[in-house]
């Protein structure tokens, strides 16, 4: 289920495999399960459930690529399950299944609708990323 909500509302951004576009869209391959494992600030899981639902925009670096685009917000626009469904997804595929640290427990409807409801901007969730960073 995650996968059909990646190939149809991510992979044409982040790309089929995860590999993204270098200098315009980050990947999720051997990525996305690094920012999961932080451990600074609200947490590495829940930012991903924070960039899903409100989106993500400011100045980012991957892998020492640099990144300055908008990430669209999908809260409305997928379902709670969608959102779960897709970010166990990515956790689970693209090398993050041999990166995210501990037992991988997936996502629910429920820790999405916690998530959802503070009218946050991607520039909010910048902050919360910079935070995570410690930077
Ligand atoms: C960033 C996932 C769809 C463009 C991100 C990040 C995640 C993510 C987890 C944060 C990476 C980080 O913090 O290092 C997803 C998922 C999608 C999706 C699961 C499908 C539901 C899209 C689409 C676009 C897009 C369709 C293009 C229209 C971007 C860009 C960034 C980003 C440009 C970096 C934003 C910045 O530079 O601040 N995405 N994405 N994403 N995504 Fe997506």
């Amino acid at each position: 289920r995650g996968s059909e909500v990646y190939n149809q509302q991510c992979a044409a951004c982040h790309q089929a495999q995860g590999q993204g576009i270098p200098g315009s869209f980050p990947p999720q391959k051997n990525h996305t399960a690094q920012m999961y494992n932080a451990t600074d600030g609200i947490g590495g899981r829940r930012y991903l459930g924070h960039v899903l639902q409100y989106g993500l925009t400011g100045p980012i670096k991957v892998d020492g690529t640099s990144y300055n685009g908008n990430m669209p917000a999908w809260g409305g626009a997928l379902t709670n399950q969608q959102m779960a469904d897709v970010l166990n997804y990515v956790l689970t595929a693209f090398g993050n299944e041999k990166r995210v640290a501990g037992e991988f427990q997936p996502y629910t409807p429920e820790e999405i609708e916690a998530i959802a409801g503070k009218d946050l901007s991607g520039k909010d969730v910048y902050q919360l990323r910079q935070t995570l960073l410690g930077q």
